[in-house]
């Protein structure tokens, strides 16, 4: 009897001893994926957010419509192929950008962190997902509303703005956005080996 039980303590023992194994190992694997993604992140807003700025002060606010409509795919495209990455919105302008049900959930947590702590660039979260029956580790990032942004996302638009708006997306709900509100998230999907 006493060695039975023996037996089972040990068992138990290393049972949980293989759990925090497991459990420190997948820490390990979030922490790099997530230093992936974010790198990705820095790059990607950081071309977008200077293609922007030029091209507004170059042509206008009108023809960077243009630009944020076809450069914000290149760009993702150019940077690379198995890792996506990509922009979403509860209140999104192109119907592509729609968030599914878990990126849905996050942003409304999201907003939820703001409310509580208020700083949106802390505001991030990174999950394991089955997509297209593969697995994902899916990385969102928050993006506050700037200066910058009010143009075509603010309150009130110039007459001209908002008619390119309404004449390239109808269905848009992407303005009445202020100045430190969350736009919209970053979203990095990285492929996980299984
Ligand atoms: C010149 C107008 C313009 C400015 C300025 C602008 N955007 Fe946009 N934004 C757009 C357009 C147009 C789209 C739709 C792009 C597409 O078709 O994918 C868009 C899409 C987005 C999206 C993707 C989700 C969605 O609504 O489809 C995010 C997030 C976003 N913008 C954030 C920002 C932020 C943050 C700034 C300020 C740094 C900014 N934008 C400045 C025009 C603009």
């Amino acid at each position: 009897m006493k060695s039975l039980s023996y037996i089972l303590s040990i068992a138990a023992i290393s049972f949980i001893f293989a759990l925090q194994v497991k459990a420190t190992e997948q820490h390990a694997d979030t922490q790099k994926l997530d230093a992936q993604a974010k790198k990705l992140i820095k790059k990607f807003g950081g071309q977008l957010k200077s293609t922007l700025t030029s091209e507004i002060k170059q042509n206008g606010l009108v023809a960077a419509i243009k630009v944020c409509k076809i450069k914000a795919p290149e760009i993702s495209d150019s940077l690379s192929d198995k890792v996506t990455i990509g922009r979403t919105s509860l209140k999104y302008r192109n119907p592509d950008n729609k968030p599914d049900d878990i990126s849905k959930i996050t942003l409304m947590d999201f907003e939820t962190q703001k409310q509580n702590n208020g700083n949106v660039s802390q505001i991030e979260k990174g999950q394991f997902i089955e997509k297209d029956g593969k697995k994902v580790y899916r990385f969102m990032k928050a993006i506050e509303t700037g200066g910058l942004c009010l143009s075509c996302h603010g309150e009130s638009l110039t007459k001209e703005v908002a008619e390119q708006i309404k004449t390239d997306y109808p269905d848009d709900k992407a303005t009445g956005f202020k100045l430190g509100d969350i736009r919209g998230s970053f979203v990095v999907e990285i492929p996980v080996e299984q």
